[in-house]
């Protein structure tokens, strides 16, 4: 008699209910259905996706308004939204692929990184979503989500090289597998969309007329098309640091400097529109645009160097909310075409939150058949997590010197 342990067992089991289920009425026929639900900052995302990456239903709340008229993200606030609406937005989405809780095979869900009170309602949802429905359960690296969800359009294989600019992160990154990655640098501060936030809010953009509904990298970016990026000259972050690391406190600093310069001058108070915005929301951008772009240099050249992408075709992936810019997609631009690189960026709607690309990431877990976990596992959420192996330090002493390319970025 072969003796059975309890870990074979439950093996076993999860093997049971990873099987496809034919679905009865919905739009997908016998392909595995992943239910993807993301809450790590202030949109409350779900989707439905078959294995094969087809979209079958999404919903999506965003909690921007609110946080806008609140001056930034109040994390309770932020915490009761998601609460509110959570449970319509999983409805909602498994309504529009007409798929029933028991057709799912698995339900994947951001547990880190992110707000530690958003987060803790998307997970706290989901185990009692997967224990009521005894469903699998994938806890998905919102970065990671990030950074695949370009597979879901491109048939692009790994390894490749990704830039992940959002609200909340900064990174540089090599995506050798699902769940394996090189990380060759990240922020020393802030991400660049929390920097161009405060600055929009610093320049109370929500008092524009053509702003007052537009996040702050969004208004920026609009603003800024009919700004002199020339008229106001910032420093670029860390030309003196030859690593692939970011910075923008410093720069924030010099653009609060400007305007409250400008203030005096004016003879305006805080809170005041500035005549000269479009022409700082213009050299603001430029600046991002510019360090982003240089940092990425960088960090080609060290893949060429250490053979860390393919020779045929290598690609950058660019993604996160910001990576809707299309002014610093053109920089990056620039620095593919001079490097010999393929820039892939999804389009403005999958790089921003949403559930479709944590639902993906499920379905990349499932394909592999990684990282998947019984219903009733107890999973904690992690507001701090490093994407994949931490190989800055080498990049810095590496101390690759660039060379000198124009980036004249057409506007
Ligand atoms: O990825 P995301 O939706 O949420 C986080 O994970 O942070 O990114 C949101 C960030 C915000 O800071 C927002 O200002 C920025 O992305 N963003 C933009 C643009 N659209 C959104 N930044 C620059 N240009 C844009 N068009
Ligand atoms: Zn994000």
């Amino acid at each position: 008699m072969t003796l059975i342990t309890m870990s074979q067992c439950r093996a076993r089991s999860l093997q049971r209910l990873l099987r496809c289920k034919p679905a009865s009425g919905s739009k997908a026929s016998c392909s595995r259905l992943v239910l993807g639900i993301e809450t790590s900052c202030d949109d409350t995302g779900a989707a439905v996706m078959d294995e094969t990456g087809t979209i079958l239903g999404e919903s999506l709340h965003s909690q921007k308004e609110v946080h806008l008229r609140n001056g930034g993200i109040i994390p309770t606030v932020a915490q009761q939204l998601h609460r509110e609406n959570i449970e319509r937005v999983v409805q909602e989405a498994l309504d529009r692929s007409g798929v029933t809780p028991a057709e799912l095979c698995a339900v994947a869900t951001t547990v880190k990184p992110g707000l530690a009170l958003s987060l803790g309602v998307g997970l706290q949802f989901s185990q009692r979503f997967v224990r009521e429905h005894n469903k699998p359960f994938i806890p998905i690296h919102h970065m990671e989500a990030h950074a695949l969800t370009v597979r879901m359009l491109h048939p692009l294989t790994f390894p490749f090289l990704v830039l992940l600019v959002s609200g909340g992160h900064s990174l540089l990154a090599v995506a050798r597998g699902v769940r394996d990655f090189l990380l060759l640098g990240h922020t020393l501060d802030e991400a660049p969309g929390d920097t161009l936030d405060k600055v929009a809010r610093r320049l109370s953009l929500r008092k524009h007329p053509q702003c007052f509904t537009l996040s702050g990298g969004q208004a920026i970016e609009l603003l800024a098309k009919d700004g002199d990026r020339k008229r106001f000259g910032f420093r670029t972050p860390m030309g003196q640091t030859p690593d692939c690391c970011f910075s923008f406190a410093g720069l924030r600093n010099q653009i609060t400097m400007l305007i409250k310069k400008k203030e005096a001058e004016e003879g305006v108070e805080e809170g005041t529109l500035l005549s000269c915005v479009n022409d700082i929301a213009a050299a603001t951008q430029h600046t991002v645009a510019l360090h982003l772009a240089k940092r990425t240099h960088r960090a080609v050249l060290f893949c060429k160097a250490n053979d860390l992408l393919p020779s045929g075709n290598p690609t950058l992936v660019l993604s996160g909310g910001v990576a809707s810019n299309q002014y610093i997609r053109k920089a990056l631009m620039i620095i593919t075409e001079a490097t010999g690189l393929r820039l892939l960026c999804p389009p403005a709607k999958f790089c921003t939150d949403n559930g479709v690309m944590i639902a993906w990431n499920g379905v990349e877990r499932l394909r592999e058949g990684n990282g998947i976990l019984p219903p009733d596992v107890d999973v904690s959420y992690e507001p701090k997590a490093p994407l994949g192996v931490d190989i800055s330090a080498e990049v810095r002493a590496a101390a690759i010197r660039l060379p000198s390319i124009q980036l004249k970025i057409p506007n």
